[in-house]
């Protein structure tokens, strides 16, 4: 067999192909590059003076105070249709992340080595310039980009000083943007100068198909670069099955002398498909061998010199004007949601933990793409993505060289653009959830020569990078974006909300398809209900808070309920990305001159990640798998309510139902697709409200009764209910000092009915194997700290995050309500 490689490797130079059994043949134990994360021991100050030691990624304006002086700005918010500047005191978080701060650690070099060393960022909150031993090694414009620098010229073999100093400018986002490194940071060591050019490797997928029935085989192309490959050194590249069962195996073609590119295509039968129901990885190691050092792991082609491997998901994307949006072949709508980058209580800096619980959290709802909105998403969260199955909309950019904020990143963007495009593509183009690039959000240029040119010259420089892909980007101003031709030229046309444009902007366009890039815009707070229910555009409240009963919005946006006409009514509209999947940091519209609102309220979920009662309409249009009956609002109202017209809305996927208060039918209704917003609801518009009991009942298309929800009346508080989320099913933590376990806290009544305007003040103590890490309640006018350890509940409920330590045990929580003497003590195991 061996003979046989050597052979085809020497004269046809073709691809090979062999399927082995895993087990034996080409175990190695290769010398290999080295990725270390560097996470502890990091030194961290803002004035150079006092330091403190802190572990990355860090984001050091989470820990407030929360301020109104902070980035405290009066103008007049184009986007939002406004013509005077006033004063917005929220619109960036109130937060101290504007100055500078340093960050400094030593990395230790073996003496000995002689290879490549670099440092890939993933990003830095912002304009982070890198020294080594003192001098200036890299330097990146963009807080959101991941890039690399180079450091072999600056490092000596022991240890060496690492500082990196960032700068934030205030006015520089339209919302909170975090502040520090605040994404991981990764030593690579190869071996040799002579290696494997990560970021320019490429996975590309096509499908054969069987008789036009079904796909008989997938063809996977890796195109490999290598780096100062010298003579010209053979790459072997094993493809594992999902379940590592089964490897395929190629060697192709040594590359030319000097950087060279070596590709080989692996033919794969019975392929396991990527979907975001089946999100199928194999595993991609690829070997840089010196082809000179026999015998060695690989025999004849010597010894291992660099080694890389990730996981691949064999997928296609396609947008036609016949299919819409296809992966495999199969035409599919988008069901997306919008996410900004922060983590809520944790702020910007990244945790795969909480990464894993946004992500989860929307599936559950039946939610099957993200968009990163309005920037390049992290690494973790591209390669969570991948494994639990979420498409996604890899984002650039807010603004071009129109500014939407005084210092925002068209101070960059001609010297800049071109280089961020390219390192968003090139770090992220092997993510099989990618499944479209968006080359800009609502870009004021959107009428004009210049702007279609940039939209063309953007989107040409991401085909040059990935041709798999489409490009799109939201669009607003969708007249001016058919009058330029700005629209004609993306792959996909976005339009963000403007539902009243969708068949223009179809008529206008040849591509036969359109996506909503961005919609709803809803707003609303978790729990919080207002009478009468009036569905507004203008609603404002005295307590900074929006209808629980998801008929707010805004001038420029809509109800869900009105985007899912277009998406239900034309095959032409590809799908929708909502905004936003959950609130975050900034943008506290529509109380952007409202003090002390500091977050958003367009979120599915609110800032603690707990679900509004939107998250359940969602829910019933897009699950198809399950079920889902939700009634609202909360049944535990106070005598002056009593009496008085209460509406019930159920969100289901059911057609009809019946209410009963207190065993009193408030009538049996359809959804009615004439009615705006009874197409998707029901509704009880009239109910009475007497305290007790409030059930729905609902019935299937024959009539026949299918299920039920009860709603109570709360009694007398009684204790505190905890429900404990952690990435794994047994409710454990791993020891490894950055699992987060999510603990919900609800102040209920004997029976367990949630006491729903509970504003307790509790206080949290953690001991044992893990720290208190953040606490949130989802009160966008919160000013209470998230990383000190108590809070008011928020209508009666807040979320407590604990962070593992690194060594296993039991850690406690203990959560305190010292008004009504209720404490209650739980464990999580760390292990
Ligand atoms: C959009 C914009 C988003 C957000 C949203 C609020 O126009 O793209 O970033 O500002 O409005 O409704």
């Amino acid at each position: 067999m061996i003979f046989h490689q050597k052979h085809l490797l020497k004269t046809n130079m073709k691809i090979q192909l062999l399927t082995l059994a895993l087990a034996g043949i080409l175990t190695a134990q290769a010398q290999s590059r080295q990725e270390i994360l560097l996470q502890d021991d990091w030194q961290f100050s803002r004035d150079k003076q006092t330091w403190q030691t802190v572990s990355v990624p860090h984001d050091w304006a989470i820990s407030g105070p929360f301020d109104k002086k902070w980035d405290l700005q009066t103008v007049a918010i184009e986007q939002n249709g406004e013509k005077i500047a006033t004063e917005k005191s929220g619109r960036s978080g109130s937060l101290p992340w504007i100055g500078e701060g340093h960050y400094k650690r030593v990395i230790t070099i073996p003496s000995d080595f002689s290879g490549h060393a670099e440092l890939i960022f993933d990003g830095a909150m912002a304009e982070p310039t890198v020294f080594i031993n003192g001098k200036q090694a890299g330097y990146w414009a963009y807080g959101y980009n991941t890039f690399r620098v180079d450091i072999t010229p600056f490092i000596k073999g022991g240890d060496n000083l690492l500082e990196v100093h960032l700068k934030n400018v205030e006015e520089s986002s339209r919302w909170y943007p975090g502040a520090g490194i605040y994404r991981p940071v990764t030593l690579v060591l190869t071996p040799q100068q002579a290696r494997i050019d990560d970021w320019g490797i490429t996975t590309r997928t096509e499908l054969h198909v069987k008789d036009g029935k079904g796909i008989d085989c997938a063809k996977l192309v890796v195109e490999v670069p290598i780096l100062n490959a010298g003579e010209g050194l053979p790459v072997i590249m094993e493809l594992f099955s999902p379940d590592d069962k089964n490897k395929l195996w190629v060697c192709p073609a040594p590359q030319k002398r000097g950087s060279g590119k070596a590709v080989g295509t692996f033919m794969i039968p019975d392929a396991q498909l990527w979907t975001p129901e089946t999100p199928n990885l194999y595993k991609l190691r690829i070997t840089l061998c010196d082809g000179i050092t026999a015998p060695n792991v690989y025999d004849d082609f010597g010894k291992a010199i660099d080694r890389k491997t990730m996981k691949v998901g064999l997928r296609t994307v396609r947008v036609s004007k016949e299919k819409g949006f296809q992966l495999n072949d199969v035409t599919r709508k988008l069901k997306g949601v919008c996410l900004h980058h922060d983590l809520g209580p944790l702020g910007a800096a990244v945790n795969k933990a909480a990464l894993i619980r946004q992500i989860k959290i929307m599936k559950e709802m039946g939610c099957d793409a993200i968009r990163t909105a309005h920037n390049m998403p992290s690494q973790w969260q591209m390669d969570i993505c991948d494994s639990l199955g979420m498409m996604v909309m890899a984002e650039s950019f807010d603004m071009w060289k129109y500014r939407k904020c005084k210092n925002g990143y068209a101070r960059f963007f001609d010297q800049w653009a071109d280089k961020d495009i390219t390192n968003l593509v090139k770090a992220n183009r092997n993510h099989p959830s990618i499944v479209m690039w968006s080359i800009g959000n609502e870009i004021p240029e959107q009428w004009s020569e210049e702007g279609r040119q940039i939209a063309i010259r953007l989107q040409g420089l991401v085909h040059s990078l990935d041709p798999s892909r489409p490009v799109t980007q939201g669009m607003d101003r969708v007249d001016n974006a058919l009058a330029s031709g700005f629209a004609q030229a993306m792959d996909v046309p976005g339009l963000n909300y403007r539902l009243n444009k969708y068949q223009k902007a179809y008529d206008t366009l040849t591509h036969g398809f359109l996506l909503g890039s961005e919609t709803a815009s809803t707003v609303s707070s978790r729990g919080t209900y207002y009478f009468p229910v009036t569905p507004t555009d203008k609603g404002v409240h005295p307590d900074g808070q929006c209808s629980g009963y998801d008929v707010e919005w805004c001038s420029w946006s809509n109800l869900p309920d009105d985007d899912w006409q277009w998406q239900d009514d034309k095959d032409w509209v590809i799908g929708e990305f909502v905004w936003t999947g959950f609130d975050y940091l900034g943008e506290p519209t529509p109380y952007d001159e409202y003090w002390p609102s500091r977050s958003s309220y367009f979120g599915i979920c609110d800032l603690a990640g707990l679900p509004k009662d939107r998250y359940y309409l969602y829910r019933s249009h897009w699950r198809k798998d399950e079920h889902t009956i939700h009634l609202l609002p909360h049944w535990t109202w106070g005598k002056d309510r009593v009496g008085k017209v209460t509406p019930v809305y159920c969100y289901t996927d059911y057609d009809e139902a019946e209410l009963f208060v207190n065993g009193k039918s408030q009538g049996r209704i359809k959804k009615n697709p004439k009615e705006h917003l009874d197409r998707y609801r029901l509704r009880w518009n009239n109910v009475k409200y007497e305290p007790g009991e409030v059930k729905v009942v609902v019935y299937d298309a024959n009539g026949s009764v299918a299920g039920e929800k009860v709603m109570k009346t709360a009694g007398k508080p009684a204790n505190l209910k905890t429900e404990v989320w952690t990435q794994n099913a047994m409710s454990s933590l791993k020891a490894d000092g950055n699992d987060l376990a999510y603990v919900t806290v609800s102040l209920v009544d004997k029976n367990g009915t949630l006491i729903p305007d509970a504003a307790d003040q509790l206080s949290f103590e953690v001991s044992g194997a893990g720290t208190f890490k953040a606490v949130c309640n989802g009160d966008a006018t919160s000013l209470e700290v998230f990383t000190e350890p108590t809070m008011k509940l928020f209508a009666g409920q807040l979320v407590v995050v604990c962070q593992a330590g690194k060594e296993k045990g039991q850690l406690t929580l203990t959560v305190k309500d010292k008004q009504r003497k209720l404490t209650r003590k739980i464990s999580i195991p760390v292990e």
